[in-house]
């Protein structure tokens, strides 16, 4: 038995320019969703998995994301004079949710680049990358049940999601080939943005990855490819064509609730829908939102 994966590496250094200017000054990651920045529930997501040892890849504005990880001891000092402890819980349980670490991407050159950064800190065992921008319904587990499938079949797994055809040049598509599990498939082929003619399937790959440590090898000769970035589809495409040499990849297929935080339309989508589960939110949102449906017409 290969000893249990502890790391996950959470890239937040793009430029989130879809945001801007809301970007501008801060990383699209540390938008609210709710009350949390989008970053925490991804963090949370780790932890839950049981992974602690998180290292986020920052870029330009780091400093509002460490310090929201950070203790924030004046602000701590006034809610305690103030007896307030729900809200002081609030503002601590980011501080002590897992064991942070930070390094600099530099410059955006791609999330292939970005997770390349990440090979010191990982160094020789497979390790999670979990998208910053990228919310996983806590009530749908995912990362669990790749953590489960890597151990099994000491491959590298990606999350895969069937999206409508006119959909899939927003994501990398992959080529799959079923295996005895009607969840999981070997994939044969990977394509980044494909137009929906050139697109292998239906099957777009999100934002959870498990990876084997080949990956770095691969990512360090991975040439500029879409939008002149590197791209960590491009390195799997190439793992999934060599099994032999990094272990092949596989794909969970991932039926249950994903939020995209870093699309507008998605990011507003999101906030709905938790905050109408949310028993202090819900049941006053539900109402206003019926009403407000008939006023569309
Ligand atoms: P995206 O392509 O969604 O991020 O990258 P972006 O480039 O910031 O977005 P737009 O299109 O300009 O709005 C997916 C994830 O990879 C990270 C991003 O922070 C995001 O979590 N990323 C991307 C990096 O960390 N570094 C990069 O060079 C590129």
């Amino acid at each position: 038995m290969s000893a249990p994966i502890t790391k996950a590496v959470i890239p937040a250094a793009g430029l989130g320019t879809r945001f801007l200017p809301a970007t501008k000054a801060m990383p699209k990651e540390m938008l609210p969703v709710v009350d949390k920045p989008a970053i925490q529930y991804v963090v949370e997501e780790s932890v839950a998995a049981g992974l602690h040892d998180v290292l986020m890849i920052t870029g330009r504005n780091k400093y509002a994301l460490a310090n929201h990880f950070d203790r924030m001891t004046e602000l701590e000092a006034i809610l305690e004079r103030k007896g307030d402890h729900e809200r002081l819980h609030k503002v601590n349980h980011s501080t002590t949710l897992a064991d942070i670490h930070y390094v600099r991407q530099g410059d955006p050159l791609g999330l292939g680049h970005a997770v390349l950064r990440a090979k010191m800190h990982v160094g020789n065992e497979p390790f999670a990358v979990l998208l910053g921008d990228d919310i996983i319904d806590a009530r749908d587990p995912l990362l669990t049940t790749m953590l489960t499938e890597q151990g099994k079949r000491n491959a590298s797994i990606v999350a895969l999601m069937e999206v409508d055809p006119s959909q899939i040049h927003l994501y990398g598509a992959a080529a799959v080939e079923q295996t005895d599990d009607p969840d999981v498939v070997r994939v044969t082929g990977l394509v980044e943005k494909p137009s929906a003619a050139d697109a292998p399937s239906n099957l777009a790959i999100i934002g959870r990855y498990v990876l084997r440590p080949e990956v770095f090898g691969v990512l360090e000769h991975t040439l500029p490819g879409k939008g002149n970035e590197i791209q960590l589809t491009d390195a799997l495409q190439e793992m999934a064509t060599t099994p032999e040499a990094t272990g092949g990849v596989y794909g969970v297929i991932f039926r249950g609730r994903r939020y995209d935080t870093g699309d507008r339309l998605d990011y507003i989508k999101a906030i709905v829908q938790l905050a109408i589960d949310r028993d202090d939110l819900g049941p006053e949102l539900r109402p206003w939102l019926r009403d407000f449906v008939t006023t569309l017409g």
